[in-house]
């Protein structure tokens, strides 16, 4: 291992920042060696914050209906070949009445940005949600709506709003998104979350089209000034109906390595080790938590729409029940000797 590289994770893990030369000089000079190093002071700050609990998010993915175009996913609206599907607000809250039973605290509504979910409607769920679970949080994840939105959807109890940064660069950004769509839109509404009093999420793909190691050592800064209160970060992976179908998908390596170097920079920071990572290697979920990861997000979608949700290729756990997944992630943890635990899991001040 490089000395000058190992004497970085070091500072890293002292002072939580870096120039951004360096990020990329990590970035680029990532070995086995240096990550499973970084991995082992990641996961002994995340165990002084959080020691072996692992938090759970039950997801219900609420449309595949989008009026985006974004390149990289399956829903977006140009795509012929999504088959579209929008759960009725009963549907929604039966899902989570089962999440409940299974000892889900923190609901995850996620979709496509579908005009059909009117600040009325959310509103609407939301003030439901917590009328019937007022120990639970809810988290939306459903794209920029605008601060008069986000302040009403606050006001009716979200406590959480995930919505990735995608990239911290204008110029990848424009690569993977189509004109109307502008990065300065994107962080003015992480900003406006983030002062209207939610819990923010940012994140980004690794190893989306044209992403370089300078773009990914911009991410890092990016989440060093913000300092979101979680952070979702997955492989790219090509869906076969997008522009980006050719593309590979991103690694589990590179994946591992920037989720340590992210528990580094923000330890308290809520992050999950997600259903991409899952999908593109059978023990991606483990090996993110053994990276720094802290959270799983099992799918509470009914089982006749998850395969409808296709953002990209080979989506896992779209035939399973939510009891089977919630099973599943409880022993795959057990089997690395942590613990799913039952609570809403809110980020730690460290
Ligand atoms: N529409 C909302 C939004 O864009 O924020 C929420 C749903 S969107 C499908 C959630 C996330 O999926 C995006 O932020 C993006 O990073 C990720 N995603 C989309 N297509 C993907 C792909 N092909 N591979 C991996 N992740 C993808
Ligand atoms: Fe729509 Fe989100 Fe997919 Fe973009 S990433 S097309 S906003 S669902
Ligand atoms: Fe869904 Fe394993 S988490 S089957």
């Amino acid at each position: 291992m490089s000395d000058a590289l190992h004497a970085l994770i070091e500072r890293l893990e002292g002072e939580h920042c870096l120039p951004r030369e360096d990020y990329r000089a990590l970035i680029e000079g990532q070995t086995e060696e240096l990550a499973a190093y970084a991995a082992e002071k990641a996961v002994a700050l995340r165990r002084r914050i959080y020691g072996d609990e692992v938090y759970v998010r039950g997801l219900i993915e609420i449309s595949s209906i989008c009026k985006n175009d974004c390149l990289y996913c399956g829903l977006r609206r140009s795509n012929g070949n999504c088959q579209r599907y929008r759960l009725s607000e009963e549907e929604i809250l039966a899902c989570a009445e089962e999440g409940y039973h299974l000892g889900f605290r923190t609901f995850v509504l996620q979709g496509g940005e579908d005009p059909a979910f009117s600040d009325e409607v959310v509103c609407r769920l939301v003030r439901a949600l917590k009328a019937a679970h007022p120990d639970c949080a809810v988290t939306l994840s459903l794209g920029e709506r605008g601060r008069e939105s986000f302040a009403r959807l606050r006001e009716a109890g979200a406590d959480r709003y995930l919505l990735r940064h995608e990239t911290a660069d204008d110029a990848h950004y424009a690569r993977l998104h189509p004109a109307e769509l502008t990065l300065k839109s994107r962080m003015e509404a992480l900003k406006d979350l983030k002062e209207l009093g939610y819990q923010v999420g940012c994140g980004f793909m690794v190893g989306s089209p044209y992403q370089t190691s300078a773009h990914l050592a911009a991410d890092l800064k990016f989440i060093e000034t913000f300092r979101p209160a979680m952070c979702g970060i997955g492989p790219f992976i090509p869906q076969k109906d997008t522009p980006f179908r050719d593309f590979p998908a991103g690694t589990l390596e590179q994946t591992c390595f920037l989720l340590s170097l992210i528990r580094l920079i923000h330890p308290p920071v809520l992050l999950p080790a997600t259903t991409a990572l899952g999908t593109i290697h059978p023990l991606g979920r483990e090996k993110g938590i053994l990276a720094g990861a802290n959270v799983v997000m099992p799918n509470l979608s009914p089982v006749a729409v998850r395969e409808k949700y296709a953002l990209y290729d080979g989506k896992i756990c779209t035939g399973e029940e939510s009891a089977q997944c919630r099973g599943c992630l409880e022993r795959r943890m057990a089997s690395i000797g942590y613990r799913i635990v039952t609570g809403r899991g809110d980020v730690k001040n460290a």
